[in-house]
């Protein structure tokens, strides 16, 4: 096992997630318990449900993760756990435990902006430098930012309504494709023929760099109702595909419009980086990296067990806080809301 290792604690949504990472960028361990069949039967995330299953499987998931590592809590340099912003029940939930640990220990506590997490995931699996244009696509967030540092962000564009992962969740509700909307959404895209159904491409063309993506959700509705009962699997199969393309048109069209804005200010070339639950979408990967490639900048995107929630992109964002010397008390009140 390497040095400097740290503990990191994921808790802010449906997964109760644990990992070690050590000051190399080696992911010792990496254990990820998906709450999925609990909040399946109510087609979304149960905020109490989300904080009991936590409270239930938290404490092994990170024995899990210790053990996987083969490391116990005194070998540690830190102890990190996303502390917001999210579900507040199953944040504290994972803040609290780092605190004890920590505190039993006599390590440094970490709290780590959950968004950071995703930020930062790019320099745990590809080691890249600041500064880079980030498109952050999560079920909660759907943003652009200039990353210039640890702590240092300015944000370009963000949605003025539906996160975009919200917009698959709903639009796979709509489908009748279940819950979580992104996966299905993509899966049944796959067999579907996207220029058979009309759909807007939402901002397309508009000036700054902002999404919005409830319009495009209404008219999957109506497609939705115009077919009626004639709706049969080829049919939802090609309304997926149709909204993925226009999803994919959109980002790019947005993310576009930031790199010329970069351009502009003499930041050309620096590396387009992905991240957040719906970076594990093929289709807008592909889109993405074909932009890239354009405009000569170098692409990352995480491995898919890093694009949706886990505990190694907050180990490692406690990596990078330690080592300037960001360490938190334990007076340290976990946010709900917390914005980059
Ligand atoms: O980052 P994440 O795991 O949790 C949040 O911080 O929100 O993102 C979850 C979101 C969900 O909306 C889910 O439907 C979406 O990511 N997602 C996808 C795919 N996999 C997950 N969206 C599109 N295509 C996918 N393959
Ligand atoms: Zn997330």
């Amino acid at each position: 096992s390497g040095p400097h290792a740290i503990l990191g604690i994921e808790t802010s949504c449906d997964e109760t997630a644990a990992a070690v990472v050590d000051g190399d960028r080696r992911i010792l361990s990496n254990v990820v318990l998906s709450q999925l069949d609990d909040h399946r039967v109510y087609g979304g995330v149960v905020p109490e449900i989300a904080a009991r299953a936590h409270l239930d499987h938290l404490d092994a998931i990170v024995a899990r993760a210790m053990q996987e590592a083969g490391l116990g809590f005194a070998d540690l340099a830190g102890v990190a756990a996303t502390a917001g912003p999210g579900l507040i029940g199953g944040v504290l939930v994972g803040a609290t435990l780092a605190k004890a640990i920590a505190s039993a220990h006599g390590k440094p506590f970490l709290a780590v902006n959950h968004l950071e997490g995703h930020a930062l995931t790019a320099r745990l699996t590809d080691g890249i430098d600041f500064p880079y244009l980030l498109l952050l696509v999560s079920g909660g967030h759907c943003q652009l930012l200039l990353v210039q540092g640890v702590g240092r962000y300015r944000r370009l564009g963000t949605t003025i309504d539906d996160a975009v992962g919200e917009a698959f969740d709903k639009t796979a509700k709509l489908l009748g494709l279940g819950y979580p909307g992104g996966p299905a959404v993509e899966r049944a895209a796959a067999s579907g023929d996207a220029s058979k159904v009309e759909l807007p491409r939402p901002m397309v063309g508009k000036p700054g760099c902002d999404f919005s993506f409830s319009g495009l959700k209404t008219a999957v509705r109506r497609r939705v109702e115009e077919a009626g009962d004639g709706l049969d699997a080829g049919g939802i199969a090609n309304i997926a595909a149709a909204f993925q393309k226009a999803v994919a048109a959109s980002l790019v069209d947005r993310t576009r419009r930031a790199v010329d804005l970069l351009e502009a200010e003499g930041l050309a070339g620096r590396p387009l980086v992905v991240a957040g639950g719906v970076a594990a979408n093929g289709t807008i990967r592909a889109a993405l990296a074909a932009l890239a490639q354009d405009r000569g900048m170098r692409f990352v995107a995480p491995p898919l067990v890093l694009c949706g929630d886990n505990g190694a992109m907050i180990a490692w964002a406690g990596q990078e806080r330690l080592a300037l010397g960001l360490i938190d008390g334990m007076d340290f009140r976990p946010r709900p809301r917390w914005p980059l």
